[in-house]
């Protein structure tokens, strides 16, 4: 919302030497400039990505949009707009003033849409109802002690302090009249009544209701789990850093002295000796307190969800870890993706029933401190088109399933993960020949997974 203000004027010289849908970045003073153009219209905007800072100069031109490199968020070059997380802000817009100030509520409006959950897709709601000018009453509630925060650091960064994550501060939410409330837990929903019941005994009317409480990591259901700290993480490694991989095994005890851990024991008898544990078994989805709601959960305790995020209930709505909903480049399966970007997006969207989630999932991950980017659906693949070498840490795999490109995964081979991505979202299918097609050692690669055809000058060959 903020970065939406920037308002900068530039000299139209500058523009001169770039073509349409190309880009180029230029320092003006102490600024990293992009400059694009887009059907004969120039715009110059910030060209640090707003999630991390990436040089979207480096990033994939789709039509009007720029994907960042690194983790997948899109912009609007004509107008800065962001169009897809992880990226939290536009970008700052220096030719002309596009993006609208958020409004605040409005006196006398008596509506009222109460979002349970303090993570992202809360926060997205809460934003993307402020920037549409809704004018009513906006409660925020969670179980947390901290404010949302950027739950991505915690497996990425050692002892990060937690004021140095947390994604507003709380002048950020009175500016925009967003309540919100924190160590008050839900007991209950009550969808008839339009009421929560809260563990303090509160129970708040709702006009309409977001449940985004996510889930929570699985423990370690064996002797000792509970005597020892754990970090409980999402991670992958690779075996080649010195990391051992137990397979086909499980853990059956762990033991330890003084309250710290010592060993784990596993079935097949081995014991490893072990300082510290770090538990990855899945997760568990946070939705106890609708059993005995009419509120439609699958088998794992999910809600469902259909493309406007909508549940079976009337202005009730759900998104982030705890949707099931259909993904439309997977032909509408009803699937979770647990990914920080898909609960943006789904949270953005539950405010905004005529929009459908269309975005391309996209993931990033540090493995063995290699940067590894990840976009589609690859469940029920079964083909693989792998290209450049796996031990030299470059290479780009596309999964197919039909004859197509469903899903890439990529490691030092930026942009071309975007550059699926970008295809990907933009319903256009990547043919297997078009994979096999794909050419790592040219510099011009992406944009050949980018462009069936291809032609002169890798420039056009930018667009889907
Ligand atoms: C360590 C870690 C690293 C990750 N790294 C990545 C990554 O690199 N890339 C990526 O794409 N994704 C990553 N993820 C996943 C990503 O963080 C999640 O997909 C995202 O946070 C989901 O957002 P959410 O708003 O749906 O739920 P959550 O962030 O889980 O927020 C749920 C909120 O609901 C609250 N809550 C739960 N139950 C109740 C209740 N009964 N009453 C009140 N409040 C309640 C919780 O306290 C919390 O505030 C990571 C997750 C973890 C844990
Ligand atoms: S730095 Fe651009 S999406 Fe993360």
């Amino acid at each position: 919302m903020p970065s939406r203000l920037s308002v900068f004027r530039l000299k139209g010289s500058l523009f001169l030497s770039v073509c349409d849908r190309r880009m180029k970045e230029v320092e003006i003073g102490h600024h990293s400039v992009l400059l694009t153009r887009h059907e004969g219209k120039y715009s110059a905007l910030g060209n640090q990505c707003t999630h991390y800072g990436a040089p979207l100069s480096q990033g994939v031109v789709s039509g009007n949009r720029v994907r960042c490199p690194w983790h997948g968020s899109c912009f609007n070059i004509c107008t800065g707009d962001l169009e897809e997380f992880p990226g939290i802000d536009s970008l700052p817009c220096h030719k002309v003033q596009i993006g609208e100030m958020a409004s605040s509520a409005v006196p006398g409006v008596a509506h009222t849409i109460l979002l349970l959950g303090g993570g992202i897709a809360s926060l997205m709601c809460a934003e993307t109802l402020r920037q549409e000018k809704f004018g009513g009453r906006i409660i925020m509630v969670s179980r947390d002690h901290l404010l949302p925060y950027d739950k991505t650091r915690l497996s990425k960064v050692m002892n990060v302090e937690s004021d140095t994550i947390v994604l507003r501060r709380m002048e950020f939410y009175h500016q925009y009249d967003i309540e919100v409330w924190l160590r008050k837990e839900v007991l209950s929903v009550d969808t008839d009544r339009k009421t929560v019941a809260f563990d303090d005994g509160l129970v708040q009317n709702y006009d309409q209701l977001l449940i985004s409480t996510g889930c929570r990591a699985k423990a370690l259901d064996v002797p000792g789990h509970s005597v020892y700290p754990s970090f409980l993480l999402f991670l992958q490694m690779l075996s080649e850093h010195n990391i051992k991989f137990y397979m086909n095994d499980i853990v059956t005890e762990i033991k330890g002295v003084n309250g710290k851990v010592k060993e784990v024991v596993l079935k097949s008898g081995k014991v490893i000796p072990t300082d510290v544990l770090i538990v990855g078994i899945g997760s568990i989805p946070n939705s106890a307190f609708l059993q005995g709601t009419k509120i439609q959960m699958n088998p794992k305790k999910l809600v469902i969800v259909d493309k406007y995020m909508r549940t079976n209930v009337p202005d009730v709505f759900c998104a982030g870890d705890l949707a099931t909903f259909p993904l439309a480049m997977a032909k509408n399966q009803l699937v979770n993706i647990g990914h920080w970007q898909m609960a943006q997006a789904q949270g953005s969207l539950a405010t905004y029933p005529p929009f459908t989630l269309l975005t391309c999932c996209f993931y990033s991950d540090v493995i063995a401190l290699f940067f590894c980017l990840c976009a589609g659906y690859g469940e029920g693949y079964t083909e693989l088109v792998m290209k450049g070498n796996i031990q030299a840490h470059k290479f780009l795999a596309l999964y197919l399933k039909n004859d197509e490109v469903i899903a890439a995964a990529g490691l030092n081979f930026d942009p071309a993960v975007s550059a699926v991505a970008e295809r990907l979202s933009s319903g256009k299918v990547i043919t297997k020949k078009e994979a096999q097609y794909v050419r790592l050692s040219s510099y011009n690669y992406p944009y050949s997974i980018l462009g069936a055809v291809r032609k002169e000058h890798p420039a056009q060959m930018l667009l889907p």
